[in-house]
């Protein structure tokens, strides 16, 4: 639960500064929302975000036609988020559902948080004391291992976006299973 407290800790930080959400939307200066829209695509049914956060992306979500609900491990996270859609509290390695009954999934900014925590690839290096990883802290994994981990949990890569301009700052996936689409991004390494 060491995530859950660091991300506790922060939720205002986060909800206020990191984002600057308003009462009309978040300033999205990661550019998330487009490569959510260019990726997650239109859809009907239920979209689940691991890791959902605040919510930020709850209303990118829904315009697309979608169903957002949320899962996250930080009781103080959710507590933004609560206002956006429906969420419960839950670890992404033990999701509470049926395997195979969702249309569409969506993880965002989740896989430097996942395990990998003390084993020698975590760190709160950054390059500045401004952002979220000096904070909370990031496990750094090797491209390749972080693209085999779509294989190995049984998902087809179909399209990779970035943002960022010359630097990117995001890369983005989408990939499918048998039973539907997921998509995800993460912050580039250094530029957290
Ligand atoms: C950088 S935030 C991203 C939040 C949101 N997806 C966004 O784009 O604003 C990472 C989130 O992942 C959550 N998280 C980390 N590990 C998790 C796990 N094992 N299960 C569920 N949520 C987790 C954290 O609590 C945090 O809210």
């Amino acid at each position: 639960m060491a995530t859950a407290a660091a991300y506790d800790e922060i939720a205002d930080w986060y909800e206020h500064e990191f984002l600057g959400a308003t009462d009309t939307g978040h300033a999205d200066p990661l550019g998330l929302g487009d490569l959510i829209t260019e990726l997650l695509g239109e859809g009907t049914g239920t979209c689940l975000e691991i890791g959902c956060g605040t919510g930020a992306h709850a209303a990118r979500v829904r315009a697309l036609g979608r169903t957002p609900v949320g899962v996250d491990l930080s009781a103080g996270m959710l507590g933004h988020a609560r206002a956006r859609l429906p969420v419960a509290r839950a670890d992404a390695e033990r999701l509470p559902l049926r395997d195979g009954s969702l249309p569409a999934v969506l993880a965002v900014m989740t896989h430097t948080d996942m395990p990998g925590y003390l084993d020698g690839h975590w760190t709160t290096d950054s390059w500045t004391d401004q952002g979220l990883r000096d904070k909370v802290g990031a496990t750094h994994r090797p491209l390749p291992e972080l693209l085999h981990a779509f294989l190995d949990a049984g998902l087809t890569p179909e399209r990779f976006a970035e943002s960022g301009g010359a630097t990117p700052l995001v890369l983005a996936t989408r990939a499918r299973s048998a039973a539907g689409t997921a998509a995800g991004t993460g912050t580039a390494p250094g530029r957290r």
